[in-house]
């Protein structure tokens, strides 16, 4: 039997807390990398993985971000930091990456052997995402946005096809990457801090983004001090948000 004392999921959710003071102690570079991993296993919209996760371990970097930062505390007295940024105008190299994963999955037969969802799944990444995902300055998007919503009189169709759609599924899907980060270093007694509040132009300056990438937030890492957590956790009476239909 493998000993763990690691949170139970629960635990982890209920232990983690926006911290905002992390103590001056260094955290394991290996244990948040292995977190950043954990990362990578959340769902994603097509299996398309259109993100990249930045580990900020040097000390001068992360005071350059917490500098970008408004220089929050959350960030300034972050041990370590790690920005995940979504990659949208990476979706060719994953549809590809996507094909040639089905291919080993089929085997080596050909193509005329494969079995009808076999078939269907390699058309998704051929035809289907390519349609979604194509566009230009924002022109064609819209355009597809327009031609769904006239086909969407007459059938259920897929609907966010504009430029802007598709930056939300990037975001999203990045979003959850971020809560399986937060959630892994709960379960390690590791605290976070998730942040939206930056100058993102200059953090992708200094992290040498191209233009395309976009952040989806930066998290600061470390142990909460006991300062770190600000007042008690605040929820929206539960009955005000939950809808049972
Ligand atoms: C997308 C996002 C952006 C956030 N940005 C910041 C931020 O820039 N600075 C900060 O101190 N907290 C930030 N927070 C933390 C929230 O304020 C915090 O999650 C909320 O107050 C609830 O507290 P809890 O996380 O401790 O439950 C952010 C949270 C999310 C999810």
């Amino acid at each position: 039997m493998v000993v763990t004392n690691e949170k139970s999921v629960s635990e982890a959710i209920k232990y983690r807390r926006s911290v905002r003071v992390f103590k001056n102690e260094a955290i394991d570079t290996e244990k948040v990398k292995e977190c950043i991993h954990l990362a990578t296993l959340a769902p994603t919209s097509s299996n398309m993985q259109l993100w990249e996760f930045y580990h900020v371990v040097s000390p001068e970097i992360i005071q350059e971000i917490a500098k970008a930062s408004f220089d929050q505390n959350a960030a300034k007295t972050a041990q370590q930091l790690v920005v995940i940024v979504a990659r949208k105008d990476l979706w060719r190299k994953r549809v590809q990456s996507n094909i040639d994963y089905l291919k080993t999955q089929y085997g080596n037969k050909p193509a005329t052997e494969y079995s009808k969802r076999e078939k269907f799944a390699l058309n998704y990444y051929q035809k289907i995402i390519p349609t979604l995902y194509f566009d230009f300055l924002g022109i064609i998007g819209m355009l597809k946005f327009l031609i769904f919503q006239v086909i969407g009189i007459f059938k259920p169709i897929y609907r966010q096809a504009r430029q802007s759609d598709m930056r939300i599924v990037a975001h999203k899907s990045a979003g959850l990457a971020a809560q399986n980060f937060m959630l892994s270093m709960a379960a390690v007694n590791y605290d976070t801090c998730p942040m939206e509040g930056f100058d993102s132009l200059r953090v992708k300056k200094i992290l040498h983004l191209s233009a395309s990438a976009e952040i989806n937030m930066i998290l600061g890492c470390g142990i909460r001090d006991e300062k770190g957590v600000y007042g008690e956790r605040f929820r929206i009476p539960f009955e005000e948000t939950y809808i049972k239909i």
